[in-house]
């Protein structure tokens, strides 16, 4: 690896599972000294444990604003200082449909994941302001937070107020030399995905096998995207190679946001010469 992290400190929420655990060891291997912020404690205290001494855990539930302050403190504590903030953990939410929504699915969803990335900004923010050297929040956004027609209204009208969050942050954090900036995954097969179709998390990577065998040709550039590919996305923004690079999104997706699924041009001229025939 390059050492793009060297001496830096990150917090990683949701580093347990998924994308979040990848970007632990691929942080770590950037010489990073890394937090994982979630709210499975036996399995977080062993994951760290089995990492070695750049890395801790620390119990958060980000949708509770007090965990996340301590979160903070408690990395200033283990590790002296707070350079890099991912607010990553999420989840798919409610899946109820625009005609069956209600109060109870649309809070738990915006709770996970929007107040979290809210506050995480307030707190993370707070601590690089006392620092006085600046720093890097990243969010893990969605392509259902650029477009339409991915997953559920929930999920979709929470990660477009993410985006919200990371733009308007980025405006009055940039005075202090803090950047923020989103990354939009397509696609990953991670855990969350069994869960969202109701696969126990135990068979969470053969089925990620068997969809990748099944589907993977279909999807941009021939292959599902992995928590590796957010992962490399996440150490960039981290890092000093993205130091003039603030409020933006940053699609992870093989293409698909950028272009239309609607009918093509060749599909329409083979309509129309079927009609001039
Ligand atoms: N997998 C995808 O296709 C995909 C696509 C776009 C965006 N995302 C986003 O990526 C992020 C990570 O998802 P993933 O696919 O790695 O999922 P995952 O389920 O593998 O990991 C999510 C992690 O968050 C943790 N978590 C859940 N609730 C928490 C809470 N209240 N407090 C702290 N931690 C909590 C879980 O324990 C888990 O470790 C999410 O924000 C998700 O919305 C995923």
């Amino acid at each position: 690896m390059n050492n793009l992290l060297d001496n830096k400190v990150a917090v990683v929420t949701g580093g347990i599972s998924g994308i979040g655990r990848a970007t632990v060891d691929r942080f770590l291997a950037e010489g990073a000294r890394v937090v994982i912020a979630d709210i499975r404690d036996d399995l977080g205290e062993r994951v760290a444990s089995e990492l070695g001494d750049h890395a801790a855990y620390v119990h958060t539930d980000v949708r509770d604003e007090h965990s996340i302050e301590a979160l903070v403190s408690r990395t200033v504590e283990i590790f002296g200082t707070l350079d890099i903030f991912f607010n990553n953990a999420g989840t798919t939410g409610s899946p109820a449909a625009v005609t069956d929504i209600d109060t109870a699915g649309l809070d738990s969803t915006l709770t996970l994941d929007v107040d979290s990335v809210v506050f995480g900004h307030k707190y993370a923010a707070r601590q690089f302001i006392a620092q006085g050297s600046g720093g890097s929040i990243i969010t893990t956004a969605s392509v259902a937070g650029l477009q339409g027609g991915w997953s559920s209204v929930s999920y979709s009208t929470a990660k477009h107020a993410v985006v919200g969050t990371v733009r308007h942050a980025a405006m009055e954090l940039s005075q202090h030399g803090i950047r923020t900036n989103a990354i939009a995954p397509g696609v990953i097969m991670t855990p969350l995905i069994a869960n969202a179709f109701g696969v126990p998390a135990a068979q969470a990577d053969d089925l990620v096998a068997f969809l990748d065998d099944r589907l993977g040709g279909h999807q941009a550039l021939g292959r599902y995207g992995t928590a590796e590919d957010i992962a490399n996305a996440a150490v960039f923004l981290a890092s000093d190679l993205s130091s003039y690079i603030s409020g933006t999104v940053l699609p992870v997706d093989g293409g698909v946001s950028s272009y239309t699924l609607s009918t093509s041009d060749a599909d329409i001229a083979a309509a129309a010469a079927e009609f001039t025939q």
